[in-house]
């Protein structure tokens, strides 16, 4: 769930009669530290471990270790003495004040390498600053494509014709639900479905009392406009977050692509999830037909002032059948400006990959956004015999896991307490 910066054991304490538990030194880039080793195999020198607060977890493979660090502690510090004091000095104000919106429009609209590299690195170096051994792994479940809006860009769109439909039984659910979190480790899952009423409130508030009950693990919820007494009775049951974005901020641009929906409400229902406790996160779609670099910048200070938690921004992609169906998608590198401007200014948000952009930029996107500023993924868990069925854009790119679950999904309660407390900080 939480992944955490591998180290090497650089020392094994003689036993001693009064702990149960091996102690070993270990070496990783904050320096020496000195752990408890719950491992339960034989380690020796050299090995590389993760670790927990104080206790190493898990043995790791070298060549594993190797791909972690690069992508986590990657290095692109950088020589800002060169540049335009004028971008320069953005940097340097993000931490005295709120940025203007002119200066984030200067970031936004720079196209030149060096002024890139800069902005990257930076929110690179601010995500390793705050959240250094933070790394979170989410696992979504999309468990019905029917949808009663119709979104313009949305491949899920009741208009949408095409669409064969599904919907999975609460039973199945949560079936999918103990299985990622018993078998595979999961801690954090979202249940995500198009706007269905078929889910009614009371059935959606039994299923997470049933997981909540049983599992030890994080529901965050991504069910579309309800009334806001359904969150509230979802919440008292137990869900942790929601997922809810905004869209857009611009209220034409909103209205052009939601011909039944209102902002105010959406904007409205956002602060309302906050209040109640929800852990919220939102964010926008970017390069939506229209869209300005101004209203890019207005996204991400909505973003800011709404005190998002986790900010969820991706790429606008054209899906066959749609009003949209003939526009360009969204273009990657706005994406990644976008990713580490919201990083500047909010140091310890949650910023995840998004499939969308990993859709768009394939292999190289997950290593592009970690190192501009994002720092957690979100994978399918949704059975293969749906997925493909689930397409709110054409060919979602589905990236491979395997190192991730044997690595960051680690079975320990540790993890859970890990994230309880990130999570408890993310409201600071
Ligand atoms: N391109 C990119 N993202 C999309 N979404 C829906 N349709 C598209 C599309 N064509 C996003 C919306 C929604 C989330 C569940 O999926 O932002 O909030």
């Amino acid at each position: 769930m939480c992944l955490t910066i591998p180290a090497k054991i650089v020392y094994i304490h003689a036993p001693s009669p009064e702990s149960p538990f091996n102690k070993i030194t270990v070496e990783d880039s904050n320096g020496l530290r000195e752990l408890k080793s719950l491992i339960p195999e034989e380690i020796s020198l050299g090995d590389w471990v993760l670790y927990n607060a104080d206790a190493a977890v898990q043995r790791i493979d070298a060549c594993d270790a190797q791909e972690i660090i690069d992508l986590l502690e990657h290095k692109r510090d950088f020589d800002l003495s060169a540049l335009d004091p004028e971008f320069t000095s953005i940097f340097k104000n993000r931490s005295q004040r709120k940025l203007f919106k002119s200066e984030i429009m200067r970031l936004l609209k720079t196209n030149n390498s060096h002024e890139l590299e800069a902005l990257f690195s930076e929110a690179n170096i601010i995500r390793q600053t705050y959240l250094k051994d933070f790394f979170c792994i989410h696992g979504i479940v999309e468990f019905s494509n029917y949808c009663q809006n119709s979104c313009k860009y949305c491949g899920l769109s009741k208009d949408s014709s095409n669409v064969r439909r599904y919907r999975i039984e609460p039973d199945e659910i949560y079936a999918i639900v103990e299985n990622a979190v018993t078998s595979r480790g999961y801690k954090l899952i979202v249940l995500q479905s198009g706007d269905d009423n078929y889910y009614s409130d009371d059935m959606l508030v039994k299923l997470i009392r049933k997981i909540k009950k049983r599992l030890k693990v994080f529901i965050f919820l991504s069910v579309g406009e309800r009334e806001i007494e359904g969150y509230r009775n979802m919440k008292e049951a137990g869900a942790n977050g929601v997922l809810y974005r905004f869209e857009t901020s611009n209220p034409k641009l909103y209205a052009n692509i939601h011909p039944e929906e209102d902002l105010q409400d959406r904007l409205k229902n956002i602060k309302a999830m906050k209040e109640m406790g929800y852990y919220v996160a939102s964010g926008f779609l970017i390069g939506l037909p229209g869209q300005t670099i101004s209203d890019i910048t207005d996204d991400i200070l909505l973003t800011q002032e709404l005190g998002i938690n986790m900010i969820s921004a991706g790429p606008f992609i054209p899906s066959d059948n749609t009003a949209l169906s003939g526009y360009p998608a969204g273009d990657a590198m706005m994406t990644l400006k976008t990713i580490a401007i919201c990083r500047l200014l909010m140091p310890r948000a949650k910023i995840p990959v998004t499939t969308a952009f990993e859709t768009i930029k394939l292999e190289e996107g997950r290593r592009l956004a970690l190192s501009s500023g994002a720092n957690s993924l979100m994978f399918n868990l949704t059975p293969e015999r749906y997925r493909d069925d689930y397409a709110i854009y054409p060919d979602r790119y589905h990236g491979e896991e395997k190192m991730w679950e044997r690595y960051g999904l680690s079975k320990e309660t540790l993890s859970y307490k890990m994230l309880e407390k990130k999570m408890a900080e993310g409201f600071e």
